[in-house]
């Protein structure tokens, strides 16, 4: 794997250590460093493991199973599709293929000009207008096909 120039692993270890004394440290430790680095660095996980006593592929495990830990840099705009229960049942899976189809976009993909990325989120809080997305900060309701159109459009039309 090629090493990212700009992971700063002091930035990393110290994180860690600040975290790992902590009962159940593991979640709090990875939210730290994707809240300093903006996503999970495939070379914090052995330094994680290694503090936490741990094997790798148990926080490879944990790592890949929260969607909400990204694996890359996120583009400059996420778009979050709620994939939760509330919208599932007013079609957020034709939206998602919607996305794959027109815009060539899968969950956890980013543009190849780096302006968007897509991500699966489960509950946005926004049942009742469902189905829910969230641009950056801003929430969106009664998404359909149009307006996650503009949605995509916007992002990628923002200034980099
Ligand atoms: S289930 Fe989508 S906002 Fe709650």
């Amino acid at each position: 794997m090629t090493h990212r120039a700009d992971f700063d692993r002091d930035a990393a270890a110290g994180i860690i250590a600040g975290l790992a004394h902590l009962d159940g440290a593991m979640l709090p430790v990875l939210h730290a460093l994707q809240e300093r680095f903006g996503y999970i660095d495939e070379q914090v996980i052995p330094l994680v493991a290694e503090a936490l006593n741990l094997s790798r592929a148990e926080v490879h495990g944990v790592v890949t199973f929260y969607h909400d830990f990204r694996r890359r840099p996120a583009g400059r705009h996420v778009l979050r599709i709620c994939r939760a229960e509330a919208c599932q049942s007013m079609g957020c899976e034709a939206l998602v293929e919607h996305l794959a189809a027109e815009h060539g976009l899968s969950m956890g993909e980013t543009t190849p000009d780096g302006k968007l990325t897509v991500q699966a989120v489960y509950c946005l809080g926004n049942c009742a207008l469902s189905p829910a997305a969230l641009l950056d900060e801003e929430l969106v309701g009664r998404l359909d096909t149009t307006v996650l159109d503009g949605l995509v459009a916007r992002a990628k039309g923002a200034v980099s």
